[in-house]
């Protein structure tokens, strides 16, 4: 029997493995460990939770406004003692944070083999998005197993000088996982008027920390100064940083603005569903939104996930007020710009098999 550790730290991790520990714990050759590092609390445990699962261990390193040094030290040696304690035959990591990295060195040190789930994105700027970027790169420098979404991202690697034969091109496991839900849950406590279109915003990058989330905050009072009809659903990250900003700005906004707590994955899903379009900078969103045929605007200047732009349902468009506003009132007011971005969406991130796909490598990887 092989053991697999795979590891989850913050919330995108946890819904975009919880697939994949799923279909691995099915096969009996495999025994299989959830290690949270706990760089996210709450966010990691509801997120794990919709999906029914629990960490075996967790490494509990959050800290309030937490260093890149603390989660990258702290998760590396917390890691390290997990895997002297407990020796594994695989690590799977996910994506880009730190927690990615710093784990998936713990085992390089140990010579454990790292399977990358996620490799191969590039935005090609190691300082956009950041770390992360660079995390990910790092990370498939030292993985042995690669599962690119994409063949854009299979490219990127080959590129790279990575072994074609380590390379598996298996589609995006949040595409099962948003699927999952679809299918098995539909969790709805925010009532949202039927006569009104609603928005859906996140935002929460460490470059738009400061002024870019004050702009991105202003334009959405000119939306609605535009638009006095429109309805902002905000799910706002833990981040004191991110948090503190969005409710002082927009506190006097309750008729057009509800600011929630982070949703669960299900609830989520649901306002995704119910919105016009969507204004985000996150990752994970760029490639559901694809998945349901929703627009998104993406509040950053690049993206390591052109497929989203050039054959999904996304939009550039910054973090410059202006921008925002200007492309957010189109959406809303423009039903014929909404339907020239849904014509050219090929739903490029996979049909939900991404996991089955990896169980398959992995298996082979252990039969070579
Ligand atoms: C992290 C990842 C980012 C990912 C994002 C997903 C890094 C460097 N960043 O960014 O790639 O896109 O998660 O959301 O790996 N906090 C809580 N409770 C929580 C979670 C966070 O209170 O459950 C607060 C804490 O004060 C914490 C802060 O948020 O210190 C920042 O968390 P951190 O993981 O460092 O950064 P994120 O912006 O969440
Ligand atoms: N998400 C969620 N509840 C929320 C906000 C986001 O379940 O309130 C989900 C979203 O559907 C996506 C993931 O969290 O799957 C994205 O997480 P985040 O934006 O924090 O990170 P990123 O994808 O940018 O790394």
């Amino acid at each position: 029997m092989k053991k697999i550790a795979c590891v989850a730290g913050t919330r995108p991790e946890a819904i975009k493995m919880s697939s994949l520990i799923h279909e691995l714990r099915r096969d009996e050759e495999f025994c299989v460990t959830v290690l949270a590092t706990g760089q996210h609390t709450d966010m990691l445990t509801q997120a794990l939770s919709d999906f029914g699962l629990t960490p075996d261990e967790n490494l509990n390193i959050m800290r309030d406004r937490q260093t890149l040094d603390h989660i990258m030290s702290s998760v590396l040696q917390g890691a390290g003692e997990f895997l002297d304690a407990h020796p594994q035959d695989m690590v799977l990591v996910h994506g880009d944070t730190s927690t990615t990295f710093a784990a998936a060195l713990a085992a390089f040190y140990r010579k454990i083999p790292v399977g990358h789930v996620e490799a191969g994105l590039r935005s090609h700027d190691l300082s956009l998005p950041f770390p992360e970027e660079a995390n990910r790169v790092l990370t498939d420098r030292i993985a042995s197993i690669f599962f690119a979404p994409t063949q854009g991202d299979a490219d990127n690697l080959l590129r790279e000088g990575t072994s074609p034969e380590r390379i598996h091109i298996t589609g995006n496991t949040v595409i099962d996982a948003l699927y999952w839900i679809l299918a098995n849950k539909t969790h709805t406590s925010l009532e949202l008027p039927e006569d009104r279109p609603v928005v859906l915003m996140t935002a929460h990058r460490r470059e738009s920390w400061g002024q870019p989330l004050m702009d991105i905050c202003s334009a959405v009072k000119d939306v609605i100064n535009g638009r006095p009809d429109v309805l902002f659903v905000i799910p706002m990250h833990k981040n004191p940083a991110v948090r503190n900003v969005i409710r002082e700005s927009l506190k006097d906004y309750g008729d057009n603005v509800i600011l929630t707590e982070p949703l669960g994955y299900s609830e989520f899903v649901n306002v995704m569903n119910r919105s016009k379009f969507i204004l985000s900078d996150s990752g994970g969103v760029q490639e559901e939104a694809s998945a349901i045929d929703k627009p998104v605007l993406i509040m950053r200047t690049v993206s390591e996930r052109p497929e989203a732009i050039t054959h999904g349902t996304c939009i550039l468009v910054g973090t410059g007020r202006e921008s925002i506003r200007s492309e957010a009132l189109s959406l809303l007011n423009d039903p014929e710009r909404m339907r020239e971005i849904l014509t050219k969406n090929t739903r490029p991130f996979g049909k939900g098999d991404a996991s089955m796909k990896i169980h398959d490598a992995v298996k082979r990887y252990f039969d070579e």
